[in-house]
């Protein structure tokens, strides 16, 4: 069946086979969970970990000219106050009265009338601020007030002398991290899209301004190459949004780029012209200088940034809406009675399980094992002996594993597994030698 993202019932199944097969659930479940917040379990772990790292490899290792930071995510509390997060970073909120639901004026249809219960009995619309606070030591009060990061840029601003002063890095050059950012949303909603608690992949590259928008063309163009030959989305499936001049007052450009949820288009990553704001604000409110001096020209500057930034729970979303399959017609060419299976199309490199070792019987349990355990060296494997062949085809098939390798009493003999393959169900006999060497093809390592 072919998959219709315009159907809602989509984000239902998706959400259901989650939580069944141990990719994201409630956090907190069992005290009733509490809203927005998620946890991986152990293929949804696997999965933004291989995300993480293909993002980290494609952004960071692979290029000389980006570096890598991992940060604290409580940070001095001037560092929000520098970049206006404790000012301005809030949404309008409303209360219904009646039936006391919350709601973000910008997303109601009729900003005097509750989507909830319909009653026009709502509060004036109040500004509410989306930092997370806590407190940093023994005395709860005001002084000893923090707040946990809201996005993973800012310590990157901070810390941008440091740095490139040890990696002796010249413009022009960025700074890449991955980790935590909290956002206190009124409304989260559609599943992980918008949380409380997320991870961001972040990159500010810093130029000359007279670079600048060059810069922010490439850096454009590489994300969507990242989307479209890493993650392998459809070009029908992602599209630019172009934020035209609707731009801070500090920008020159910036643009989102979208990826077509089954709720609808939704923003994945923005990248954004910062122009010289954040270190500007940071060399304010610190009074240190976030100069570069620039020996060609043999003269100072703070220097432009383009930002590119992703959330990874977003992109794992994404992931997830593209792989999901329903697939009837192939089924019966396995010869099988049972109704169409359901499949996760993850591209081979990020899949949770890459190679799943089977043998077809319990008796071959330890010469299966054997194979398994080389294969696990190179590849994210799994070894799974119970119910039948079928059973564990669907199972593999369901939590997206590219390549099953069936061990059967044939193979105590030929020295040779059967690979099957998740999307064609094609079955080719090889050497169990060689089977290292082939997967590692059929990946892409
Ligand atoms: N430093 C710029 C910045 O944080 P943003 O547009 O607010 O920009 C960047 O966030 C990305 O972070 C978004 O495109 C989205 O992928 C992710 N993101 C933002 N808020 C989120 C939330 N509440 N839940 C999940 N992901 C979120």
């Amino acid at each position: 069946m072919a998959r219709d993202k315009s159907n809602n019932t989509l984000m239902e199944k998706l959400t259901s086979l989650c939580k069944r097969r141990g990719f994201i659930f409630h956090s907190s479940e069992i005290y009733g969970g509490i809203n927005g917040f998620w946890d991986y379990g152990p293929y949804g772990t696997a999965l933004k970990r291989a995300v993480e790292q293909l993002w980290w490899s494609y952004m960071v290792e692979t290029r000389s000219n980006v570096e890598g930071l991992d940060s604290t995510v409580i940070c001095h509390p001037k560092v929000w106050q520098a970049s206006g997060h404790l000012d301005k970073f809030g949404d309008m909120m409303t209360d219904c009265k009646e039936c006391k639901a919350r709601h973000r004026v910008d997303q109601m249809e009729d900003s005097k009338k509750c989507p909830n219960c319909g009653s026009d009995n709502l509060t004036e619309p109040r500004e509410f601020n989306l930092m997370m606070k806590t407190f940093v030591g023994p005395v709860f009060d005001e002084d000893h007030a923090a707040y946990l990061r809201a996005e993973t840029c800012q310590p990157i601003f901070i810390d941008f002398h440091h740095v490139r002063v040890a990696t002796r890095q010249k413009l022009p050059f960025g700074i890449g991290q991955i980790g935590k950012a909290f956002r206190n949303e009124i409304n989260p909603r559609n599943f992980t899209f918008r949380s409380r608690e997320f991870s961001q992949m972040e990159m500010e590259f810093f130029c000359k301004e007279e670079e600048s928008m060059e810069w922010y063309e490439y850096w454009k163009e590489e994300r969507i190459n990242f989307y479209k030959n890493e993650l392998k989305f459809k070009d029908d499936e992602i599209r630019i949004h172009d934020h035209g001049d609707q731009l801070a007052h500090y920008a020159k450009a910036a643009l989102d780029i979208e990826f077509l949820f089954p709720f609808g288009w939704g923003e994945l990553e923005g990248v954004h012209h910062r122009g010289t704001w954040d270190l500007t604000q940071h060399q304010e409110f610190s009074g240190e200088s976030m100069e570069y001096f620039d020996q060609e020209s043999n003269s100072k500057f703070i220097p432009t940034c383009i930002e590119t930034s992703v959330g990874v729970d977003r992109t794992i979303l994404a992931l997830l809406c593209n792989a999901y399959d329903e697939d009837k017609a192939e089924t019966k060419k396995e010869g099988k009675a049972e109704d169409g299976r359901v499949v996760l199309r993850f591209p081979a490199k990020l899949a949770p399980v890459q190679a799943a070792i089977l043998p077809l019987s319990k008796k071959l349990a330890d010469p299966a094992e054997k194979i398994y355990k080389d294969i696990r060296k190179h590849f994210r494997a799994e070894f799974d002996i119970t119910g039948s062949i079928g059973k564990r085809y669907r199972r593999q098939d369901e939590i997206g594993t590219p390549y099953c390798v069936t061990f059967d009493f044939d193979s105590l003999d030929d020295n040779s597994v059967t690979l099957r393959d998740r999307d064609t169900m094609a079955q080719e006999r090889i050497s169990a030698d060689k089977i290292i060497d082939v997967l590692r093809e059929k990946i892409g390592y």
